[in-house]
């Protein structure tokens, strides 16, 4: 007789563990895409965290009705992708963690925390003041839920906050500037914060030109993509010491070890960890829960961004 539990793979335990609460109802395996496929038939499968768009070849002749990713991003994705399979993405999981880590960066680079770390570590009590982040021109550039997670964030730090997004429209807040503005954005602003999906339109949005109009010590924050930026171009406006750079992503990744990125004191650079906190494992198990729902029930599972 044919069974009418669902099947689901995780790629680890921990994430088993955090879905005990469906697994009466649930059969979980784990399954992270390094041993061939478990079943031929899974009717959830979770996708490993940061793995290459590439690794998804492996469900080639794998049976789905949903392939849930962890990530929010998913350039790479369609062209990787077997036929004949669903794909949401994580949308909800990351964009708290990601804001935070944003903040964290503005904050620590506005503030020289990283120059004490330095002077600490070679016992050197250092004072120096440094840019606030109250009362400075903040520009987000990519206006989803992280960069409105991040504009939350910043308000009540008493900063000035523009948006842009694709297209101009408005909202309670006003304006939000379509991207075409930035040429004449750019150069009012101390703080941008980059947080496009990487799409051919994005690739490079950050280069030469885009550098060259912002305000001279003024910070640049990505946490969109790497290759959103042209590394080359980051180098020369970095090292100038015109202006700062705060990078949670890199082209490549990972930054290879001895960058000269990685020692200019102007450059602030996290290791793509935005969404690599404690707060991804329960958002990942809520969105996960709801999935699994949503197929028992035959309803349109969330977050689907690509029907292959
Ligand atoms: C995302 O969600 O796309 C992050 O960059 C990786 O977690």
């Amino acid at each position: 007789m044919k069974s009418s539990r669902l099947i689901a793979s995780l790629p680890d335990s921990r994430l088993i563990e955090a879905l005990r609460d469906v697994a009466g109802e649930v059969d979980l395996i784990e399954w992270n895409f390094i041993e061939p496929p478990p079943r031929e038939v899974i009717d959830l499968v979770v996708v490993p965290y940061m793995s290459s768009p590439q690794l998804l070849s492996i469900l080639s002749g794998v049976r789905t009705r949903l392939v849930q990713s962890q990530s929010v991003g998913y350039d790479g994705v369609r062209e990787a992708l077997p036929r004949g399979h669903v794909f949401a993405n994580a949308a909800t999981v990351h964009e708290t963690s990601t804001a935070e880590l944003a903040i964290a960066l503005i904050l620590a680079s506005q503030r020289g925390i990283p120059d004490f770390v330095r002077a600490a570590k070679n016992g050197q009590w250092a004072p120096k003041w440094h840019e606030s982040l109250a009362d400075r021109e903040v520009l987000i550039v990519g206006y989803g839920a992280v960069g409105q997670a991040i504009e939350s964030r910043l308000l009540p730090f008493e900063t000035n906050v523009t948006r842009v997004a694709t297209k101009e429209r408005s909202d309670s807040r006003g304006t939000v500037f379509g991207i075409d503005s930035l040429p004449e954005l750019l150069p009012s602003f101390d703080v941008v914060i980059v947080g496009v999906p990487l799409t051919e339109g994005t690739t490079h949005l950050i280069d030469d030109a885009f550098l060259s109009l912002m305000k001279d010590g003024s910070l640049l924050v990505n946490i969109s993509r790497g290759k959103v930026a042209d590394t080359d171009a980051l180098l020369r406006h970095a090292t100038s010491g015109r202006i700062r750079l705060a990078l949670d992503v890199t082209d490549p990744e990972p930054l290879p070890p001895g960058h000269p990125l990685f020692a200019l004191p102007n450059v602030l650079i996290t290791p793509h960890v935005g969404g690599a906190s404690s707060a991804m494992l329960p958002r990942m198990a809520r969105l996960t829960t709801e999935q699994l729902s949503r197929l028992r029930a035959g309803l349109i599972p969330l977050n689907v961004v690509i029907e292959s």
